[in-house]
């Protein structure tokens, strides 16, 4: 990986003056996702009688934390390396009750045709070193212009409520030691990860008793 040079960072950096109105295709691709996820969702509902969504959250990162992505991954901080190497500037995180939850979500956005996935990672089946478990999608959602199409990339990340919680403590964590973690803290949250894993599995056995217990109720 070549090293970006602070005089190239410099020299670029003028080229995101313009950031403002840059970032507004971005806005306009978080909105429409907002709505396209809040439809799915509201359709979810209707048909199963169920909400399998505690809350969804979204984000634009920040032209700070843009470009320090950018410098991170060897590439000049650029509105083309932006467009082409950034794919979480739009962020939706959809925070779930259950593990199957989880699951239902990423195939009722998987089988939706205006948001195209380009590539999804099973952090849950495969959890990261630190622990970390979630499901993420890459996705392209189309926005439209007095220009015509166009496509924007977004990160969406799908998680139950204790994976949320651990990656709440883990991102303080993280901050707090600018990613220099004490191999003790490590350890510790790599245990209570394993411990998040068997709450969502116990969680998933005790909802699904109280359903039989219910349903019969109703017979
Ligand atoms: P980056 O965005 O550069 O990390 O690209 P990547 O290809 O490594 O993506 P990855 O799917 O690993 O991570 C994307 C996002 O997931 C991050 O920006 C975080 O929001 C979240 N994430 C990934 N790993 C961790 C982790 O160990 N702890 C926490 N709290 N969040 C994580
Ligand atoms: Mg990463």
């Amino acid at each position: 990986m070549r090293e970006v040079l602070l005089e190239e960072v410099n020299q670029e950096m003028i080229n995101f003056n313009n950031f403002e109105q840059i970032i507004l295709k971005y806005e306009y691709a978080k909105r429409t996702l907002e709505t396209e996820i809040a439809i799915l969702i509201d359709e979810f509902v209707h048909k199963h009688e169920y909400n399998p969504v505690e809350h969804v959250k979204s984000r634009i990162k920040s032209q700070n934390s843009i470009i320090n992505k950018l410098v991170s991954k060897g590439y000049i901080p650029t509105i083309k390396n932006m467009k082409d190497n950034v794919y979480d500037v739009v962020g939706i995180r959809i925070v779930c009750s259950f593990l199957t939850d989880v699951y239902d979500i990423v195939s009722m956005i998987t089988n939706s045709s205006n948001i195209i996935i380009k590539e999804r990672k099973d952090y849950i089946s495969n959890p990261k070193e630190s622990g970390y478990s979630s499901y993420h999608l890459i996705v392209l959602v189309p926005i439209y212009l007095s220009t015509g199409k166009e496509y924007v990339y977004a990160e969406i990340q799908i998680r139950t409520i204790a994976m949320d919680f651990w990656a709440s403590l883990d991102h303080k964590i993280r901050y707090k030691f600018d990613n220099s973690i004490p191999e003790e803290v490590q350890e510790e949250m790599y245990n209570s990860s394993l411990a998040i894993t068997e709450l969502d599995r116990k969680m998933l056995n005790l909802n699904e008793l109280v359903n039989r217990y219910s349903n019969q109720n109703k017979e």
